[in-house]
């Protein structure tokens, strides 16, 4: 894969596609991991001389314009932690952003307006999300793709626009599929994976294919509840995919022949409620009242899954082990980020809501190894699917 390095950026108009999909409420940013990891790439090309276009996504706006998705507060954090004037154009291909495009000095940055205000970024017709790949590659004269957190998406910016400019992967591509290599080639083992969220049908593929590869896999979050069913418990009325019921347990039945340990919570705080200030005690995981519903895993378990990632030599975690949100239910998630920093393994935190999650809990970034920008997308590289921004890279 050829990186920025190989470019000749001088005085070019370059077009950067970033990850800059970050949760916003109320119009504030809450968490600017994922812009302050697309920093590095972007300063290598004002320092090179390059008139440097980024565009990015932000949520699900489903092909037109929603105020509520503009780009405009990134606009103006990524001008702040640059120290520098960040143009935004209004609009993503149309006047604005050829007016903006055009009007760059040699250093200077512009944001486009979200891409997915366009329907041709998203698009399965390879026609309409070529055509809207011509405007936008318009725009520019080299691409560098940086966006890992949307490698995974076969999007006309990701996919279809290193197709018709000169190419490069920028360093926060270059890293994460360093660190991801790590993972899948010569793992220093006891190699642990802690796997959260609230969805197992999210997980599936990535379960798959770690029976083959991990020594350990831990379980928590929303969709702990399946497996706990799965292993003939009632689980109230917590999360459960009754679908997946029969997949988990072929899981639980396969790992137990290939000799990779599951680990699940032993015990859990459930509540009357999903809020905040519900009743809720901690129950034996085997035994939540039918009243209820988990909402996280309770202090043994977090005792026990720290205790089985403190001799692990590599851990990869993704997903929080509940709702870590409301205070009553983070101490799980808290007590496995601890289990990480205290490992002393190659840690990885995977996914925008696990790596949010150690950021709002207090943990220091530097006690991981790596904070992954990208959620479904490390989780694809581990399923060991090809990703399309990857490949796209590549060619
Ligand atoms: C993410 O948040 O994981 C990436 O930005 C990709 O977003 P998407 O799931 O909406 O494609």
């Amino acid at each position: 894969m050829r990186t920025i390095d190989d470019l000749d950026v001088a005085g070019k108009r370059v077009l950067v596609r970033a990850d800059l999909n970050v949760p916003i409420e109320d119009g504030r940013i809450t968490d600017d991991g994922r812009i302050r990891a697309g920093l590095p790439t972007i300063s290598t090309l004002r320092e090179r001389g390059a008139k440097v276009i980024v565009c990015a996504h932000l949520g699900r706006p489903k092909g037109e314009p929603k105020p509520e998705f503009s780009l405009a507060p990134v606009a103006a954090r990524l001008g702040e932690l640059l120290g520098a004037e960040v143009a935004f154009a209004s609009d993503v291909v149309g006047e604005s952003a050829r007016a903006t495009a055009g009007g760059l000095a040699d250093g200077a940055v512009a944001l486009l307006e979200n891409l997915r205000f366009e329907p041709g970024e998203t698009s399965k017709d390879d026609a309409e999300r070529g055509a809207f790949a011509d405007r936008l590659a318009a725009l520019a004269e080299l691409y560098v793709g940086d966006g890992f957190g949307a490698v995974h998406r076969r999007h006309a910016s990701v996919f279809d626009v290193p197709k018709r400019l000169p190419h490069a992967a920028g360093g926060l591509i270059a890293t994460e599929v360093a660190v991801l290599k790590r993972l899948t080639e010569d793992v220093a083992r006891p190699y642990a994976v802690v796997l959260g969220g609230s969805k197992v049908s999210d997980k599936l593929g990535v379960i798959d294919n770690l029976l083959g590869k991990a020594d350990r896999i831990l379980v928590g979050g929303g969709m702990v509840f399946t497996f706990l069913k799965a292993q003939g418990h009632e689980v109230g009325g917590s999360l459960l995919e009754e679908d997946q019921l029969d997949t988990v347990r072929e899981y639980l039945s396969r790992a137990r022949e290939a000799g990779v340990e599951f680990v699940l919570p032993v015990d859990i705080v459930a509540a009357t409620a999903f809020a905040a200030d519900a009743p809720h005690d901690v129950v034996p995981a085997d035994a939540i009242p039918a009243d209820r519903l988990g909402l996280d895993i309770g202090p043994e378990s977090g005792k026990l899954f720290a205790a089985r990632l403190a001799d692990a030599a590599t851990v990869f975690w993704n997903g929080p082990m509940g709702v870590f949100e409301m205070e009553p239910y983070s101490h799980g998630t808290r007590a496995v980020a601890q289990g990480l920093v205290d490992s002393g393994a190659f840690t990885v935190v995977g996914g925008g809501d696990s790596a949010a999650a150690v950021r709002r809990l207090g943990f220091a970034e530097d006690g991981f190894s790596h904070i992954s920008t990208g959620g479904g997308a490390s989780l694809e590289y581990l399923e060991g699917r090809a990703l399309p921004g990857l490949q796209a890279l590549e060619d």
